[in-house]
């Protein structure tokens, strides 16, 4: 059956210092615990191997919040699947909306990171979903089938298997705006319904779809308890171990 996970994505916050002492702060608080989902931290690159050598990574699993489109070479500023791999991260963000806005990544520039990923053997987290205009104009289930056809449905199912997805309304990012639980649920079992035409019920039965946009310790247990959003991907919640620590809760 499919992991239920918690997941932050702490964005560009936290200088290195700051970031040990959260990611140590959740380790202290989950030992020991008896949890009913997997947490994962997404961390800046410079975080992730004193990060991942700092807490139990079988306990609270690391993420990247991007890769390279490319496998290595003269790519200045990059930062490889295989180096992200060689921190002890586990998992690598793709596809969020604010990589696929404000830096330009298109459906094929994220086809390669996801495909570079899992040679690497990193599970992508990939994010789709749609802005205002388009849930304004009802366009949200065109909106995500591209996305997934775009850069993830040329995998095999066995590499499809690896993916967690993230359904992330751009209006709901950071806005305070929830998707009502009604809302993503509906978008959930449509996105597990396309994932089934494509790879058959059981790759769907089997794929964690993550809600992101302003999910918090509030409206956490409301969203998670449909049958088809199986956790979330956490931004500024995540920020803080007690904030993040009730949204685990809520499972
Ligand atoms: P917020 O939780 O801050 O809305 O961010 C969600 C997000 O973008 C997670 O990737």
């Amino acid at each position: 059956m499919r992991k239920n996970i918690v997941a932050g994505n702490w964005k560009m916050n936290k200088t290195l210092q700051e970031g040990l002492e959260l990611a140590k702060g959740l380790d202290a608080a989950l030992k020991g615990k008896s949890l009913n989902c997997d947490v994962i931290i997404g961390t800046p690159f410079i975080h992730l191997a004193s990060v991942a050598a700092a807490i139990d990574t079988k306990v609270i699993a690391v993420a990247a919040e991007n890769c390279a489109d490319k496998e290595s070479g003269a790519y200045t500023g990059e930062v490889s699947a295989a180096m992200v791999k060689s921190t002890g991260a586990e998992y690598v963000i793709l596809g969020h909306s604010e990589r696929r806005s404000y830096y330009g990544e298109t459906y094929e520039i994220l086809k390669e990171k996801v495909q570079l990923a899992l040679a690497n053997n990193l599970k992508p987290i990939f994010c789709i979903g749609e802005v205002k205009e388009e849930r304004e104009a009802n366009k949200q289930n065109e909106v995500v089938k591209a996305q997934l056809e775009g850069s993830v449905f040329n995998l095999s199912a066995e590499d499809f298997s690896k993916l967690v997805i993230a359904y992330e309304p751009v209006w709901a990012i950071g806005t305070g705006l929830t998707a009502t639980p009604e809302q993503a649920q509906e978008i959930h079992a449509f996105i597990r319904s396309l994932i089934a035409d494509k790879y058959g019920k059981e790759v769907a039965d089997n794929t964690t779809i993550l809600y992101g946009g302003s999910c918090n310790a509030k409206n956490a247990k409301g969203l998670f308890s449909n049958p088809d959003i199986d956790g979330g991907l956490i931004g500024g919640a995540s920020l803080k171990v007690d904030d993040f620590c009730a949204i685990i809760d809520a499972f």
